[in-house]
């Protein structure tokens, strides 16, 4: 089984670019921010803490998110491996994923990072905005405050990431179709 984490900041493109992943390689895709907008809009409890967080731009507990892939994990059948997006976010959901898996033998495959300078990050999520009404979408501060979670939680990955030999990073400025070929170079390799 294929575990392959689609890292990059908001708005780089990885809610896209799985969408061409998931059907070349066979793979699950498990975005941890469409499954925490699912619970908003089914109005549970769980949904109702997200929604607070969500709104201003911050990250939703670590236990949440680590319990929504583990659970995923175990239920999802005939694919050839999951696609991780917007997860792990934090350094302790990357040593929690590392723990989640070794119960089955399992690893990483690769880490896919795909990057975007910030000033493009709020040109394209100001352009989804309109389409998709994503309330974290919604405001300039919203988007900056994203940007900023990222850079202060989610960065630090990256340096874990190449000590542990998986990390690999793509351009992300392009069309859609030279940075998926991109990806493709990459995850063709594994
Ligand atoms: P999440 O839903 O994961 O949002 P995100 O990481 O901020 O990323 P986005 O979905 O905004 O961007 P994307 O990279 O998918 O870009 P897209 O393909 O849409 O998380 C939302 C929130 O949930 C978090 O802030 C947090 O609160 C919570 N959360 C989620 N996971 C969590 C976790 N693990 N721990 C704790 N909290 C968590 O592209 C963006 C736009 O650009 C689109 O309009 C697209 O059409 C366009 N575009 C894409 N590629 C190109 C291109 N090459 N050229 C031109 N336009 C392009
Ligand atoms: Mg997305």
């Amino acid at each position: 089984m294929k575990y392959y984490i689609l890292f990059g900041p908001p708005g780089a493109g990885k809610g896209t670019q799985a969408t061409a992943m998931v059907e070349k390689y066979n793979l699950h895709h498990i975005s941890t921010g469409d499954l925490l907008r699912k619970e908003i809009k089914a109005g549970t409890p769980l949904g109702l803490q997200a929604k607070a967080l969500i709104e201003k731009g911050c990250l939703v507990p670590d236990e949440v998110v680590e319990g929504m892939i583990e659970s995923e994990f175990a239920t999802v059948k005939g694919v050839d491996g999951f696609l991780l997006d917007g997860f792990p976010r934090t350094l302790a959901q990357a040593e929690a994923l590392d723990q989640i898996l070794a119960k089955t033998g399992d690893e990483v495959t690769a880490v896919v990072s795909i990057m975007i300078p910030d000033e493009m990050i709020i040109e394209r999520i100001q352009g989804r905005a309109a389409k998709e009404g994503r309330a974290d979408d919604a405001s300039v501060d919203i988007i900056k405050n994203r940007i900023a979670t990222y850079h202060s939680q989610t960065e630090p990955e990256i340096a874990y990431y190449q000590k542990a030999g998986k990390y690999n990073e793509i351009d992300g400025i392009g069309t859609i179709e030279e940075v998926r070929d991109r990806i493709f170079s990459v995850v063709d390799k594994f």
